[in-house]
């Protein structure tokens, strides 16, 4: 393999790039690589997706809505479901999801399918890179024997395999896709050499690591790191709240520190694809080293018990207007997992939402990100519902609102003056000055 020639063409961006998988992750990644001279084909199974693509309709709100109509022009980027076409790219970057299943293991059907698909397809001298999160081992164990298998190729002489994890933040102003530094693993070194040249040439930097394993090892650090400091946080957020202590006021006051401290934020919960699942990857597969991951376990235990402390204060909050949760009209604000982005994914606000009806509360929701709660695998129960509409009599009519979610166009004034009980699981009613005791509850 003449890794010279391929280091040529991509610098002089005649290399082509097929993105596996156009979500939240893939068409990002493909807009990055187009905009910089690249050609590119998208591969999704969804044809939704793909005659969107075709006819510039976004179907993902946080991102530069102009992006899909200039994709939908331009004549180097085109979107299919015929997986065989993979045969025209030089290089294959697989973004499809990594979700656990429902014993919360490892759910790689994603990826197997992918490579299955792909498989037969895949030519020679062809860059194969990996960017879903996944447990440490995965590019050796799993991809690779299924790639040898379904091409014929040998991965060390024939084609050029590597993982470099997606470190993608949505609704991210300060940093895009192009901004984040990717970390990169190859399977051997050609395929490392000609993967962090690709990356650089579209993205701020590559970091090359010893081999693939060490690159999956490196996001999934990454997820816990966030994981287990958001539930510390959490915890600290519950005790000191017993002690009358504000803990937003302890975390600012601790972050001007300037060595030694970085600030996290007590929340509802943990949601999104990738910090409530990521962890969990790590943990299957110590099982394997018989290792466990005790602070995993515990921070994931911490952050699923949120949902149920935003039920707790919620209770308070009404026993101080005289009122039992049981029959009152809640209203729950944000559905999304986290501001200013459409992604409902794991959110806490489902888990609210789920124990207030258990407690029998009659039940809204106000989320202008998703005026009407989509089909999915995890929230069925909810699907169609839609979201209440935001004015003063429907507001005012709820016997408490709860805040899940601190999307930043709310006019958070505006609902103070709107509703007498309002919890606050996200200290977004902190520049808000409450009438009494009873208005504004931390949760
Ligand atoms: N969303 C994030 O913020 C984020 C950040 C970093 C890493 N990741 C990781 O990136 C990966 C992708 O996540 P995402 O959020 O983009 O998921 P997503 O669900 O938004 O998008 C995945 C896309 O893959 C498509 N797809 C599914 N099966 C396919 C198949 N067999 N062939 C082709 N396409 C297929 C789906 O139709 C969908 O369009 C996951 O491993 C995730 O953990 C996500």
């Amino acid at each position: 393999m003449d890794v010279n020639k391929i280091t040529n063409r991509i610098q002089a961006k005649e290399y082509k790039i097929g993105i596996i998988g156009l979500g939240y992750v893939g068409l990002p990644l493909l807009w990055t690589f187009h905009k910089v001279g690249f050609d590119m084909i998208g591969f999704d199974i969804d044809e939704h997706k793909i005659e969107c693509l075709a006819d510039g309709t976004p179907y993902i709100k946080h991102l530069d809505q102009e992006m899909m109509g200039k994709l939908a022009e331009s004549d180097r980027a085109e979107g299919t479901t015929d997986f065989s076409r993979v045969s025209e790219v030089d290089a294959v970057l697989i973004c499809v999801p990594t979700p656990l299943d429902e014993h919360r293991e490892p759910d790689m059907t994603y990826v197997e399918k992918t490579v299955e698909t792909v498989a037969p397809h895949v030519k020679e001298g062809q860059l194969f890179v990996l960017e879903s999160t996944t447990w440490p081992g995965t590019t050796e164990e799993l991809i690779v024997p299924m790639l040898e298998e379904g091409s014929g190729l040998d991965a060390e002489e024939d084609l050029l395999v590597a993982y470099s994890p997606e470190r993608e933040d949505p609704g991210n102003r300060d940093f895009k896709t192009d901004k984040i530094p990717k970390v990169v693993g190859g399977h051997t070194q050609e395929a490392l050499d000609v993967a962090c040249e690709l990356y650089e040439s579209a993205v701020v930097e590559s970091v090359p690591v010893t081999d693939t394993k060490t690159a999956e090892a490196v996001k999934l650090t990454e997820n816990i790191f966030r994981s287990v400091n958001i539930a510390l946080v959490n915890e600290l957020k519950m005790v000191f709240s017993k002690m009358d202590i504000d803990v937003h006021e302890v975390e600012d006051a601790a972050a001007t520190k300037p060595f030694g401290f970085m600030k996290f934020t007590p929340g509802p919960g943990l949601g999104g694809h990738c910090i409530p699942i990521d962890p969990f990857y790590l943990t299957w597969k110590a099982r394997e080293y018989n290792e466990n991951t005790r602070f995993i376990e515990l921070s994931g235990e911490i952050n699923t018990s949120m949902p149920q402390y935003v039920i707790d204060q919620t209770i308070i909050a009404l026993n101080a207007h005289q009122k039992a949760l049981n029959g009152s009209k809640i209203l729950v604000l944000g559905l999304a997992y986290k501001p200013d982005v459409d992604d409902m994914r794991e959110s806490p606000s489902f888990r609210i939402m789920d124990l207030l009806e258990e407690y029998s509360a009659d039940v809204y929701y106000y989320d202008h990100y998703l005026p009407v709660i989509p089909e999915s695998r995890e929230h069925g129960y909810w699907t169609g519902t839609e979201s209440v509409s935001w004015d003063k009599e429907t507001i005012s009519d709820f016997d408490a609102v709860v805040i899940s979610t601190d999307h930043s166009d709310i006019d958070y004034r505006q609902l103070a003056d709107w509703n007498d009980c309002i919890v606050d699981a996200r200290n977004a009613m902190k520049d808000v000055e409450p009438r009494s005791e009873k208005h504004i509850f931390k949760a």
